[in-house]
């Protein structure tokens, strides 16, 4: 992993700005406030908030609904080239297993930048979930 940039709200990339602004729109009672933004293939980006509920595993986190939002706005087919997934509320927030799964779905060569002690880090969606299971291994 290398690193990328602050992380802070006031970062000039686009993406990453995308994804704190998300954050700030969360539902999220536990306290915990995560935005998540997607670049796709045709250069438009699309960004998703944790929405949280009274039943916790009712619960969806950012990057699922930024993945969302995306097959929405281009269609299934649409590629997801890179993601930013960032909070205000902790040093770290690094992508939950569930999501790695989503991400590789619709991009498997995704980039992926996430809060780590403070401070964007960039890798990819393959260092993140190796040996992953995919469309390309079923019959
Ligand atoms: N969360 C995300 O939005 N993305 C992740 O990858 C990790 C977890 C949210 C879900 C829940 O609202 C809160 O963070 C605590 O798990």
């Amino acid at each position: 992993m290398s690193r990328e940039s602050t992380g802070s709200p006031d970062d000039q990339n686009p993406l990453s700005n995308a994804a704190w602004e998300a954050a700030a729109s969360a539902y999220a009672p536990s306290g915990f406030h995560v935005g998540a933004a997607v670049r796709t293939g045709s250069g438009a980006i699309y960004a998703g908030c944790n929405v949280e509920n009274a039943s916790y595993p009712v619960t969806l986190c950012a990057e699922r609904n930024a993945i969302a939002a995306a097959i929405v706005a281009e269609g299934p087919a649409v590629a997801i080239e890179e993601i930013v997934v960032a909070t205000p509320d902790s040093q770290n927030c690094a992508p939950c297993g569930m999501c790695r799964q989503a991400l590789i779905e619709f991009g498997p060569a995704v980039r992926v930048q996430f809060l780590q002690n403070g401070r964007l880090v960039g890798t990819t969606i393959a260092e993140l979930l190796p040996y992953a299971f995919t469309r390309a291994d079923q019959p």
